[in-house]
């Protein structure tokens, strides 16, 4: 299996050896922490061996629930916030990357909902999913967060109203904790066939559980090479040696140019499919680090798009910036190949018979030759092809550099305390006489 690759190359203007020397005991230690489960936030390290200790009996479970949606549905509408949907929404981007979110030849059309509070998207996707028959994936592991739980009691009652009790209790399947919450007691008293988010996986280390399995594998995503890829990230990433394990490496070189007043981490991508991964990502790395005052900020970016409106400020604006950019090696099946014309009236015949996917990596390492150069630290993480293998690979490695990063910041890389406030004060105004 081809496997991810971490090019430092484009921080070495940026970062002196003797830097390196100095932040690897450092490294080594945050990844010791984490390897021997005696770092803040112990409790949630379920995610760290979840690729070569997944439950069997569960996985068939959700083969089959995957299985009976596709045979009664055209449509799932999956509902569920922040780390419970945008790990499925960012690999069903990434293995079945189409246009506007349409599958093609009749495979079953995912919708998500309950990602924000807003009336018109929801009136917009029941018109879309129109007469066609739908099931629901609920997913929420508190089982109390608000956007979710709204949006499911709008799908809830449409289902009751079309197919009647018994027909609903059929077509809903809900994700969440294994004992608490009122999703849970939901779903016992409806009957609802129901999965378990690990106790000791948080929201957003949990894409590789039911919570993005169950979405992924009713879309048709084959499970076992995504797992595969993950389980062979979890083999390779073990050395506790910097200099030999790409997460480690990518954990260092981002706190060293963090250190040096870069404190914002771009995720730049070349491919549209990439775009909900970048989300993904956000959330992984945002809610993980920024506490106690401290963290990198992370934003994203898609070239070479952006290059005409943010490409400015990159190349030119404050420098307190590095780029993180995903290249993906292998072209797509059936290339496009840019045709010459005979007139050669647009004097794109230099062009002429190469591939878009060749045209574009020039764009990327022309991009990144001038960013570097316009003092823009960049790293460059090498997809050698973009399967489900290796998608898995990549969401384990970012998750082990997320927690090594967290730890060596000194932060609690599994709590979010920061998020409780927002929603302490829109309860106490909605719950305003
Ligand atoms: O990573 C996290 O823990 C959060 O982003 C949660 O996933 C998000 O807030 C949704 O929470 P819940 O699944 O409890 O509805």
């Amino acid at each position: 299996m081809p496997h991810i690759q971490l090019d430092l190359s484009g921080t070495e203007p940026f970062i002196r050896p003797e830097e390196w020397k100095a932040i690897a005991p450092q490294v080594e230690a945050a990844a010791q922490l984490l390897e021997q489960r005696c770092g803040l936030g112990a409790d949630f390290l379920g995610w760290l061996d979840l690729p070569v200790r997944l439950d069997s009996a569960e996985l068939q479970r959700i083969e089959a629930a995957a299985q009976r949606i596709r045979s009664q549905s055209e449509v799932l509408v999956v509902i569920g916030i922040g780390g419970s949907y945008l790990g499925a929404q960012a690999a069903l981007e990434f293995c079945r990357p189409t246009l506007r979110g349409k599958p093609s030849g009749g495979a079953l059309e995912v919708f998500f909902a309950g990602t924000h509070l807003s009336g018109l998207y929801l009136k917009q996707l029941i018109r879309a999913i129109g007469g066609r028959d739908f099931s629901v994936n609920i997913i929420s592991k508190s089982g109390t967060t608000l956007e979710p739980a709204l949006a499911f009691r709008f799908f809830r009652r449409l289902l009751e109203e079309r197919y009647g009790l018994a027909g609903a209790r059929e077509r809903i399947y809900a994700t969440t904790d294994r004992s608490r919450g009122a999703l849970r007691a939901l779903a016992e008293r409806q009957g609802y066939e129901a999965f378990v988010i690990p106790d000791d996986v948080g929201g957003r280390f949990s894409v590789l559980t039911a919570v993005g399995l169950l979405p992924l594998a009713a879309a048709g995503i084959p499970l076992d090479a995504l797992l595969g890829g993950a389980a062979k990230a979890y083999q390779r990433y073990r050395d506790g040696n910097v200099l030999q394990n790409d997460t480690l490496r990518y954990a260092a070189a981002r706190n060293l140019l963090y250190r040096k007043g870069k404190a914002i981490e771009v995720l730049v991508s070349y491919e549209p499919r990439l775009f909900y991964l970048a989300e993904w990502w956000k959330q992984l790395y945002g809610e993980s680090e920024g506490k106690d005052g401290k963290g990198l900020f992370p934003a994203s970016a898609q070239f070479t798009t952006d290059l005409h409106s943010l490409g400015q400020y990159l190349q030119d604006g404050r420098r307190h910036l590095f780029e993180t950019v995903l290249d993906i090696e292998t072209p797509e099946d059936g290339a496009l190949t840019v045709p010459a014309t005979e007139d050669d009236l647009d004097g794109l015949n230099y062009l002429a018979g190469k591939t878009l996917h060749y045209i574009n990596r020039q764009a990327l390492q022309g991009t990144m030759e001038a960013h570097i150069e316009g003092q823009v630290p960049n790293l460059r993480l090498i997809l050698p092809e973009a399967s489900p293998q290796v998608l898995g690979q990549l969401f384990y490695f970012f998750e082990k550099a997320c927690a090594v990063s967290g730890y060596l910041l000194g932060v609690n890389p599994f709590d979010q305390p920061g998020v409780e406030a927002y929603k302490k004060n829109m309860l106490r105004l909605l719950k305003q006489p």
